[in-house]
Order: C-alpha cells, then sequence, then structure tokens
C-alpha cells in the first residue's frame, strides 16, 4: 500500500512511525513533515492545508490510503474530496469534523443524546450572552465556537472576567469570526483524562487512555500551550470505567453522529473531566491529540496501518488491538518564549544519544533539517518519548533522554506525570 500522512508535528511523527513498521507499508510519503519524520518517511512540500496540492499529489503519486492528523485539514474536507477521487482516508468528513470545528454543534449533539456534559448556552449576542452569566454565576467557562488553535477557552472566576471574555471574542473578535458565537458552560471540577476510539461510522473499537499537561509552568501553572506532555495509562480512568465511556458516551455519540445524517468515521478523541469516579465530556476532538499519539503509537503492539484502514473501511469487526502492558510518556520540549513569541533556526545537538536511551524514541514537531544539522522551527519542537513498566519508570527514561539533549534555547516541564505518580 501507498500511503500519505497529512501534517508535520509530533503526533504525525509518531503515526509515521508506527505506519512505517506495517509489512502492509510499501512506500511513505508525509506532507509537509519535518526533520525527524524524513527518517521513516518520504516528506512533500506541500502544506496541510493545502486541500488542492494535496489532492493532486495523492492523485498524481497513486496513493491507497491518506491518513490526516490536524482538525483542520479534516475541517476543510480532504477526506470529502479524495473519497471523490476513489482515495481511501482516515479521518471524518467535513460534516462530522464540525463535531470539533463548532463547539456549540458538539454540545447540541450531547445534549440531545443525553450524554453527560457540562450545562451551556449558545450566543451570537452580547447582552444574552452577559445575561446568562448573570443568571447562571461565576465560575463559569466562555468558549469561542469555532476553532481558535486551542486557544479560545477562557475559565473565568468572577462574573467580571466573563463579562469581559465576551467582549474579547465577540465585540474585539481578539479570535476573529470563531468568536461570532459563543458557548458558555458550567466550570467542571475534577482531573481530565483524554480517551480514544477508532470510529467506523457505526462501530467503535476502545484505543487507551492518557492524560497531558496543557499549561506551559510546573505545577500546571501558566498559559495554556498546545500539550506540554502526556502518559499512559492515565490512572484516573479505572479499568471499569472504560466501558462505562464506550456505552454511555461514544456509542450514543456515534449513532447521534449517523442519525444527524453525518455519519463518523476516524479517531474520537474525548476530552473528559472526571469527578468521583463519574465521566462527563469535556470537548470532542476529530483526530488524535498531540501529543497524546505519541505515547499510544508506543504502546500499540498491533500493526496500526490494519487499524487504521479497517476503521476507513467500516470494517472494525475485523480488528483486535493489541497493547504493550507498559507505560509510555512523552516529555516536549518547546522553545523558549513558547507559548508566546519564540525564535526560530536555533540548532539542536545530541539527538542521537536521546534515542540511544534504553526505552526512548524521539518524536520531531517543529525541526527542519539542514544540512546535516537539525534546526528547531516552531513553538513545540521535540517529543522525547519513553515505554517502561511503570509510569514512574517512563519518567525517568524520558528525562534521562532530555539530560543529553544540547539545545540551549529550549525547554521543557520536569514534573510530567506527577499526579500518577504521587497517587
Ligand atoms: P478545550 O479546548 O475545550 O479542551 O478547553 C481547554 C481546557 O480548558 C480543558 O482542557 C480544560 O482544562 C479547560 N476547560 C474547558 N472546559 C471546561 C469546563 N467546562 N470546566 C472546567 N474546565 C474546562
Ligand atoms: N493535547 C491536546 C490536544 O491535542 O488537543
Amino acid at each position: 500500500m501507498k500511503v500519505l500522512v497529512v501534517g508535520g508535528g509530533g503526533r504525525e511523527h509518531a503515526l509515521c512511525w508506527a505506519i512505517a513498521k506495517s509489512p502492509k507499508c510499501a512506500k511513505l510519503f508525509c506532507a509537509p513533515g519535518n526533520a525527524g519524520i524524513a527518517d521513516v518517511a518520504e516528506c512533500v512540500n506541500v502544506g496541510a492545508e493545502d486541500i488542492d496540492g494535496l489532492v493532486a499529489f495523492a492523485v498524481d503519486n497513486a496513493i491507497d490510503f491518506v491518513v490526516v492528523g490536524p482538525e483542520v485539514t479534516l475541517v476543510l474536507g480532504l477526506v470529502d474530496r479524495l473519497e471523490e477521487k476513489g482515495i481511501k482516508a482516515f479521518g471524518p468528513s467535513a460534516k462530522a469534523a464540525v463535531l470539533e470545528g463548532s463547539k456549540g454543534f458538539m454540545k447540541d449533539i450531547l445534549a440531545k443524546y443525553n450524554i453527560p456534559t457540562a450545562y451551556y448556552g449558545r450566543f451570537t449576542d452580547i447582552e444574552a450572552a452577559k445575561a446568562y452569566v448573570t443568571e447562571k454565576g461565576a465560575p463559569i467557562v466562555v468558549k469561542t465556537d469555532g476553532l481558535a488553535a486551542g486557544k479560545g477557552v477562557i475559565l473565568c472566576q468572577t462574573n467580571e472576567e466573563a463579562y469581559a471574555a465576551i467582549d474579547s471574542m465577540m465585540t474585539d473578535q481578539v479570535f476573529g469570526s470563531a468568536g461570532n458565537e459563543v458557548v458558555i458552560e458550567e466550570f467542571l471540577e475534577g482531573e481530565e483524562a483524554s480517551f480514544f476510539a477508532l470510529v467506523d461510522g457505526e462501530r467503535a473499537l476502545p484505543l487507551i487512555a492518557a492524560q497531558d499537561h496543557k499549561a506551559v509552568g510546573e505545577g500546571d501553572t501558566g498559559p495554556n500551550t498546545g500539550g506540554m506532555g502526556a502518559y499512559t495509562p492515565a490512572p484516573v480512568v479505572v479499568p471499569g470505567m472504560i466501558d462505562h465511556i464506550m456505552d454511555e458516551i461514544v456509542a450514543p455519540t456515534i449513532k447521534g453522529m449517523a442519525s444527524e445524517g453525518c455519519p463518523y468515521k476516524g479517531v474520537l478523541f474525548v476530552g473528559l473531566m472526571i469527578k468521583d469516579g463519574v465521566p462527563k465530556v469535556l470537548e470532542y476532538n476529530v483526530r488524535f491529540g498531540d501529543p497524546e499519539c505519541q505515547v499510544l503509537m508506543m504502546r500499540l503492539k498491533s500493526d496500526a496501518l490494519l487499524a487504521l484502514v479497517a476503521a476507513a473501511e467500516g470494517r472494525l469487526d475485523d480488528i483486535d488491538l493489541e497493547w504493550h502492558d507498559m507505560a509510555a510518556m512523552v516529555v516536549v520540549m518547546a522553545t523558549q518564549g513558547y507559548p508566546g513569541s519564540y525564535e526560530k533556526g536555533t540548532e539542536i545537538k545530541n539527538l542521537k544519544e536521546a534515542d540511544e536511551v534504553e526505552g526512548v524514541t524521539v518524536f520531531h514537531a517543529g525541526t527542519k533539517a539542514e544540512g546535516d544539522k537539525v534546526l528547531a522551527s516552531g513553538g513545540r519542537v521535540l517529543g522525547v518519548t519513553a515505554m517502561a513498566p511503570t509510569v514512574a519508570a517512563a519518567q525517568k527514561q524520558a528525562y534521562k533522554a532530555v539530560g543529553t539533549i544540547d539545545w540551549p534555547e529550549g525547554f521543557c516541564r520536569f514534573d510530567i506525570g506527577w499526579r500518577a505518580i504521587n497517587r
């Protein structure tokens, strides 16, 4: 099979790394890829938002199967465009990707199909939005309806903060048109986890749960990022809870999406808030998490490509997944300044030494090759990933590898996994 992976982050490096191991993968391309992906796939210079370019590349190169990493590519409809050309792809149609593309749509699906989540209201009118805040009272959460690169969520401790959040989104348009509509919802307390399931339109196959650290600073402080690290298993998702999540959350969502005329295919990323053993949905994403994907792919023992193809072909019944009975952790190394402004083009050395630490694979995110050198080209740059018998042991190996990397302009959090380890 000739396979194309779309994207160029750590998630896509992990996907390429897993897919390249499949005996069914005859040739692997990645668009646009990065310096690390170039070790396992041929990188092609087409961006993840260049839908025409991606379709043309897939047609010209007789690609058999396309795996889409980022949500924006899905929301822009790449899967629909490929299917029109008879090319199979992993990921939802544009219509189904609205589950992530519009938080209001997502909340309506949850409400209509009785799936546990925070109470909410949808607003296009500023005064009505503020009146809802006055009625419900803080703490409360204000979100842009549309995609805002993970930044359109403001947790408000007072009513005044919530009024200001509404003004910033709706009047000042800080998040552009994403904030033309806002969702205001209940502030949920508890512990978060990311749960993943493969979906083939009708059936779902559970993957595993992970926990990520969104905040940039140790102790989960400071501004939110795309994710500074993750680990699996997530102890807060106790074994019996998976059946509950599949029956009460994933199954009704898939049924609901089919009834709404937008059957869901791909991976369903369920962002959960768990309190006293009860999981509620915080949000859905229509793609793998980044950096959660890195630890999922490390623990997956089965052939990743066969599983993704089965999901795309509506054949998940044929698949039985095996996992390494181990823990995995990814520590993200980012350029100093991230998630604010940062310098590009600094050199990273000793990556080979890091890869040689037992149990460790370094996935690249924002890197680019220049001759023999690897340069940082983004905010999140590396995902130093380790697999070991326990979360504590994986943490030890990951930080050992971090210690070998020579990159003065980079930083990481040194407490990834604290919740699991302190438990
Ligand atoms: P989202 O982009 O919707 O995942 O939100 C980003 C982060 O904001 C989540 O990972 C949570 O930490 C937090 N968050 C979102 N919604 C809520 C909520 N209703 N209650 C408490 N925290 C929330
Ligand atoms: N790590 C969270 C996300 O991918 O949205």
